[in-house]
């Protein structure tokens, strides 16, 4: 499958940022700042365009396991004691990315110190430069807010550089950083926006990948999204194996059945820019919030329409709430503008929803959800061939195996 491997990970780093954001008050873009300052860094090492690719998706993905790290609602703040988990397990996640090269330990060293004061109290000579390069970068952002450029913000970054050498960051590193990021080159930086900064530094890698590769990429982020919610476990990996289910019955080919098992995995992405408290709410969603619930379709579209090439994707992924009649979001299509696998998408995610347990309600038996969806049918909201299809495909074996890696 042909992939810009790069322009997935950075736009789908999008959801990072807002999990990120919510613990320690990271502005959105933060892994894209974080990936630009660590490939600046990686060039003044004279790395190649292979090294530079994966620092960048590594830096990007620093904290992927931060919803892992506080599944089920927890809230286990920064406590020293448990924070490292989210290092070995972000590490862990990443480890069927198709990186050009050795990537050990760039995530899970990503908060050692120089002093071996870190996470994992490693020695400097112990942890790979990318691991220091991207503790670097992540900790100016956090700490000086770099999206803010202006002559008295170098002068914060200089001095937080200047009063953590050494402890935080190897001597040698902070130098390098610094013949880069000079100040004259950081005013360079106002009112550019970061997107493009990080494209012109970073060549887009389209390539063809083995589609078990980019599934295991994908699935990250599917999982990212259930981790979010305690309710919502193992959803996005549901309706991707269930659509995947439909299309196999439908006879549709290798490749397009490659393609609508990742519309399904990244379906509810857009979830990432809704604020928790909405997400965890133990009780049905008042009509407000509710509305402010259904904003997820639409940025699931945002996300990922920066996807060259997932033009298809994006639109089966985002249009999943959408009804025949007109009424659903967030675009208020009707039927003669929603094809075929948008309304599979829509009819799958309908009875994955109903079987589930939610806060309010228990998961229902197939059969009652079958009778539900069918009188959404007679209301002319979803398909009604295709209800009869998920009746026919499921009633025998609706229950799927997935992956359950909570923390
Ligand atoms: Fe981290
Ligand atoms: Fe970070
Ligand atoms: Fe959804
Ligand atoms: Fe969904």
């Amino acid at each position: 499958m042909e992939v810009d491997m790069n322009g997935v990970i950075f736009a789908l780093s999008y959801a990072l940022d807002k999990v990120e954001s919510e613990l320690i008050g990271v502005d959105i873009d933060h892994a894209k700042w974080v990936a630009y300052m660590s490939v600046l860094t990686g060039k003044t090492y004279d790395m190649s365009f292979e090294q530079l690719s994966d620092l960048a998706a590594c830096a990007a993905m620093h904290d992927n396991a931060l919803t892992q790290y506080n599944a089920g609602g927890r809230d286990r703040g920064l406590d020293p004691s448990v924070f490292g988990l989210h290092c070995t397990f972000g590490q862990e996640n990443i480890a069927g990315f198709p990186f050009y090269g050795d990537t050990t330990d760039f995530i899970t060293y990503h908060h050692e110190n120089a002093d071996g004061t870190g996470l994992f109290h490693k020695n400097d000579n112990e942890v790979p430069l990318a691991a220091k390069i991207i503790h670097l970068a992540d900790m100016v952002d956090v700490s000086c807010k770099v999206k803010d450029v202006s002559v008295e913000n170098y002068k914060t970054i200089l001095n937080y550089l200047n009063s953590n050498t050494d402890q935080m960051f190897p001597r040698d590193l902070v130098q390098h950083f610094l013949t880069k990021f000079t100040e004259e080159f950081y005013l360079s930086l106002k009112g550019r926006s970061i997107k493009d900064l990080l494209s012109e530094e970073l060549p887009h890698n389209v390539r063809e990948y083995p589609f078990e590769q980019v599934r295991g990429v994908m699935n990250v982020f599917g999982q990212i999204v259930d981790c979010i919610s305690s309710f919502t476990r193992n959803h996005s990996f549901c309706v991707a194996d269930k659509v995947t289910r439909m299309a196999r019955f439908y006879g549709c080919d290798d490749q397009i059945i490659e393609r609508i098992y990742i519309a399904g995995v990244l379906h509810d992405i857009g979830k990432m820019a809704i604020n928790n408290d909405i997400l965890e709410k133990p009780a049905r969603l008042s009509e407000t919030e509710f509305a402010y619930m259904q904003n997820h379709a639409w940025y699931t579209y945002v996300i990922l329409s920066q996807i060259r090439g997932f033009e298809d994707i994006t639109e089966w992924a985002s249009l999943h709430h959408e009804k025949l009649n007109g009424t659903g979001y967030p675009f208020g299509k009707t039927g003669k503008d929603l094809s075929k696998t948008d309304r599979l998408l829509a009819c799958v995610d309908i009875y994955q929803a109903l079987s589930e347990d939610r806060p309010y309600k228990k998961g229902m038996e197939h059969t009652k959800c079958i009778d539900i969806m069918r009188d959404m049918a007679s209301k002319g909201l979803i398909d009604a061939e295709i209800t009869e299809d998920v009746n026919t495909v499921f009633k025998v074996a609706p229950e799927v195996t997935t992956s359950d890696r909570m923390i």
